[in-house]
């Protein structure tokens, strides 16, 4: 083995992307396989989870596609249950599920206030619950990768909902860091920069992508792949041992910057 393999090398190891069908997370995923994890893709839309999790065979590692509501105990439950039969052991979470409106204020409804905070804050409760437990009980440590956002604080405009639940992404893993270290669990955000996706088409109008250009150094919005490096970086033990509770922004510089 290489240097950097032996750095990076995530063989034998088993990750867990939870709306790993979707732009972002699928792409982790693929890194993720790249490096060697076998890989189970949980998501909402099982035609794209299976879709992907089909790609990822490429990678000669094991894969498959799991349907779940994030936000459904019930769901994760039979979900992880499935993993631990069919791979051993989860060593490796992302949490990305992920939906975004941009109602004004006055107008969000308790509905849609519910809905996104259930997606988004509450899926990654259940996750870490579930999962986090699963890796406490097999003792072998672990990873977990909550995806943030830059409206995680301060938040961005139009998108209330959204940036308080991703606020509350950055607190639980903080929590979490602290209360699963000795576990040797590391639980850190990743926290990307604007990057064109499913959750996000409908809000980018061609007035919110020039003020968000204007306010990112680089000028540009990112592309998925810029997002891996990090990715595989926080997955492996042993090139981000020292690392929990952090939160890592992959964002063109935007959150650098105040005008
Ligand atoms: N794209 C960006 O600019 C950006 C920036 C910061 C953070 N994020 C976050 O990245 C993550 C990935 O989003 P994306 O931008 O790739 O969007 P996306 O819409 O392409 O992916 C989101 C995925 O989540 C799945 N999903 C939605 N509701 C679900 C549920 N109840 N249960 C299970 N899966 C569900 C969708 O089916 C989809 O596959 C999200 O958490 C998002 O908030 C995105």
């Amino acid at each position: 083995m290489s240097y950097l393999e032996e750095l990076y090398s995530l063989e034998h190891k088993t990750a867990v992307v939870i709306g790993g069908g979707g732009v972002l997370a699928g792409c982790m995923a693929e890194g993720l396989a790249r490096a060697g994890a076998d890989i189970v893709i949980l998501d909402l839309n099982l035609e794209n989870a299976t879709k992907k999790a089909g790609e990822l065979k490429e990678f000669k590692v094991k894969t498959s596609a799991i349907m779940v509501d994030a936000s459904d105990k019930t769901d994760l439950e039979k979900a992880a249950a499935q993993i631990l039969e069919d791979f051993g052991s989860v060593d490796i979470l992302i949490n990305a599920p992920g939906i975004n409106s941009a109602t004004p204020f006055l107008e969000i409804a308790e509905e849609e206030y519910e809905k996104i905070m259930n997606v988004n804050l509450k899926s990654m409760f259940l996750a870490c619950q579930i999962f986090g437990g699963k890796m406490i009980e097999k003792g072998r440590g672990g990873s977990i990768i909550n995806i943030a956002s830059v409206s995680s604080g301060p938040p961005l405009s139009r998108v209330f909902t959204y940036s308080l639940s991703k606020a509350g992404v950055v607190n639980l893993t903080q929590f979490l860091a602290k209360d699963w270290a000795p576990h040797n669990i590391r639980v850190n955000a990743l926290a990307p920069g604007f990057f064109p996706a499913e959750q996000n088409r409908k809000i980018l109008t061609q007035e919110r992508i020039d003020s968000i250009f204007r306010h990112t150094p680089m000028n540009r919005f990112g592309d998925p792949e810029e997002l891996v490096g990090a990715t595989i970086w926080l997955a492996s033990e042993k090139a981000s041992s020292f690392v929990t509770g952090a939160v890592i922004r992959v964002d063109g510089g935007f959150t650098a910057m105040t005008i």
